[in-house]
């Protein structure tokens, strides 16, 4: 089963994602870390992810280590919207993502694009939303735990900023699919997010089975 989770920053996909795959025990990629690691290596060369040189660089030359916590920052989030806006950026980056949905017994994959564009065919999609005051809050008490001094307003701009970058691009918008599951967390908690994200992935599973 192939289950592609969309949204935007800070909605609370990636969390849903993972206890998606731990539900059904599906390997899980975050997509996004794909291009934060081409955002990070862009700055750490000294150059400038708005240049579609620069990023497409350093996108050929991607190393495959996901897990540098220094991907979660906000200077990678930002360098990440940057790089990702440019199509040789993302055509670099696609066959590793078509690869890993395409495994044998499937995966979960989180991103912008998943359903749209990584797996078109995924058994079940969801694009999980928040209103962008609820997710600059959750961000801003994110950064806060991690012992920075972030003010909320500085975080919901950019929250606001980059929503504006990743909608507004020509190359895979973030965009529902027509046959993706709507799902607002607003007022959720993480576990009652969870819990609907799963009752919606069984209610797909079975209709899928009976098509
Ligand atoms: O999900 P995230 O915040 O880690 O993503 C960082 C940036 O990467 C996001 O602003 C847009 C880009 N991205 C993308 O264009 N396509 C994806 N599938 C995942 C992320």
């Amino acid at each position: 089963m192939i289950i592609a989770v969309d949204g935007p920053a800070a909605s609370g996909k990636g969390t849903i994602a993972k206890a998606l795959a731990r539900h059904y025990a599906l390997p899980h990629l975050d997509t996004g870390l794909l291009y934060r690691a081409v955002g990070m290596a862009v700055l750490e060369a000294g150059g400038d992810p708005a240049s579609p040189e620069d990023a497409l660089e350093a996108a050929r030359q991607l190393a495959s280590a996901l897990d540098d916590p220094g991907l979660k920052s906000e200077a990678a989030g930002r360098a990440a919207s940057l790089v990702s806006a440019h199509p040789a950026v993302r055509a670099v980056l696609l066959d590793r993502q078509k690869h890993f949905a395409g495994q044998p017994g499937g995966a979960v994959l989180d991103g912008r694009d998943i359903g749209t564009v990584i797996a078109p065919h995924a058994d079940a999609k969801l694009f999980v939303t928040a209103s962008a005051e609820t997710r600059a809050a959750r961000r801003h008490a994110e950064l806060v735990g991690m012992g920075l001094d972030v003010h909320l307003d500085a975080v919901l701009h950019d929250i606001r900023a980059r929503d504006e970058r990743d909608s507004a691009r020509s190359a895979a918008p973030l965009r529902m699919a027509d046959d993706a599951v709507a799902l607002d967390t607003t007022d959720l908690t993480i576990e009652q997010s969870v819990a609907a994200a799963i009752a919606i992935v069984a209610g797909r599973g079975r209709h899928a089975a009976n098509d």
